[in-house]
């Protein structure tokens, strides 16, 4: 096994840390601005597999990145579950709202999905070979508790409120959301596994949310059983999860749910990570986005730090979270350039 990406999911301490970067693919790319001009909106771009491969490899032809992520977005499984959803510019995505149990029953069943996501697996046959050798191709989902706070507000929410509510008015329609999203992600992430994705990140962007007991139902409990399921069907797959805003709680969690890999989000210090996590498993993070606008000798040095923290354990060099759209493209080069070059 080559691929240094591969090597240090597979627990291997490597000199330099492999890197990629949330949101590679994105609007402060100039060549991303432009296909995404020539595919007219965001969803047309992730379902056009021609347009949607073209942008997943521009950033690696731009800074030859260890990883390239799959060109999709984690809102394309509800709807193929039959949820209606919209990208309102400036604001962010819009979908229809499931209140209770006949919202659920409107939905399709697990196995429904793969029309819709047809131009998904394409982007993915087309990317896979034209990948530099070196380079690991991502495949990616939302963790179904954070899927289902947009399938129940409708909406990104600052405190998921709309679901914590229905977590607690109706759990049997709560519960039995977050096992249909559960079973079709699994079949999602194993059609991308067969269409030539090496590697799976679950990303439960809003984790955060959940404490103690909830957080063990629906933000570990779900992850656990879509990685076991993925890895008896297809042996040998890394998976990294991303439990974001876990704080203590990602203590234990990627032995609890079998990931390879636990990406940490910026609020957790990389240092204490070192002690309490990487015994586990390897480590994703963690440079706040924010230097990708500041840029300078804060980000040097922040690059350094993270990756002198690190530097015991198997570590993927990653930010915190995405890169935004105002990120500067020779601050990306800068912060890969310090990793490389020490
Ligand atoms: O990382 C990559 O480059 C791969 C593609 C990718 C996108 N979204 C493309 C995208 C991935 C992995 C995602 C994940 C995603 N999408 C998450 C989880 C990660 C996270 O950020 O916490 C979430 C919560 C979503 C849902 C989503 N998609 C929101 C809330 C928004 C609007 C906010 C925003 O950043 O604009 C999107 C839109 C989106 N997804 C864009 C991109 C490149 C911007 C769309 C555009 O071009 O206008």
């Amino acid at each position: 096994m080559t691929k240094p990406l591969l090597r240090a999911l597979a627990g291997e301490t490597l000199p330099t840390p492999p890197i990629w970067m949330m949101r590679q693919a994105g609007r402060y790319l100039p060549e991303y601005r432009a296909t995404r001009a020539k595919a007219g909106d965001f969803l047309s771009l992730c379902y056009t597999p021609e347009l949607a491969a073209e942008v997943t490899l521009q950033p690696i032809n731009r800074y030859r990145f260890d990883g390239a992520i799959l060109f999709a977005d984690i809102l394309l499984v509800p709807q193929a579950l039959g949820a209606d959803l919209w990208f309102v510019t400036g604001e962010g995505p819009r979908l229809s709202t499931i209140t209770g149990p006949e919202g659920l029953k409107a939905l399709k069943g697990k196995d429904d999905i793969h029309d819709h996501l047809a131009p998904v697996y394409e982007t993915l046959r087309i990317v896979a070979p034209e990948l530099p050798a070196d380079t690991t191709f991502i495949g990616f989902a939302g963790a179904p508790w954070t899927v289902a706070t947009y399938m129940i507000a409708g909406r990104g929410t600052p405190d998921q409120g709309p679901a914590h509510a229905l977590r607690q008015s109706d759990p049997a329609t709560f519960g039995a959301l977050i096992d249909l999203i559960t079973e079709a992600t699994i079949e999602y992430l194993s059609m991308q596994v067969q269409a030539g994705a090496e590697v799976v990140k679950i990303f439960d962007s809003w984790a955060g949310s959940l404490k103690g007991a909830a957080f063990t139902a629906y933000a570990l409990e779900p992850t656990k059983r879509i990685i076991s399921e993925l890895k008896r069907r297809h042996p040998g797959l890394p998976v990294i999860a991303f439990p974001r805003e876990a704080g203590e709680a990602y203590v234990g969690f990627a032995k609890a749910t079998g990931a390879d890999c636990l990406a940490i989000d910026n609020s957790v210090a990389a240092d204490w990570a070192a002690q309490a996590l990487q015994t586990d498993s390897c480590i994703q993070g963690n440079l706040d986005p924010k230097h990708m606008v500041t840029g300078g000798q804060p980000l040097i040095d922040e690059t350094r730090r993270v990756v002198q923290a690190l530097r015991g354990g198997p570590h993927i060099f990653n930010l915190g979270h995405g890169i935004t759209p105002d990120a500067d493209p020779d601050n990306v080069q800068l912060m890969i350039d310090t990793v490389r070059g020490g």
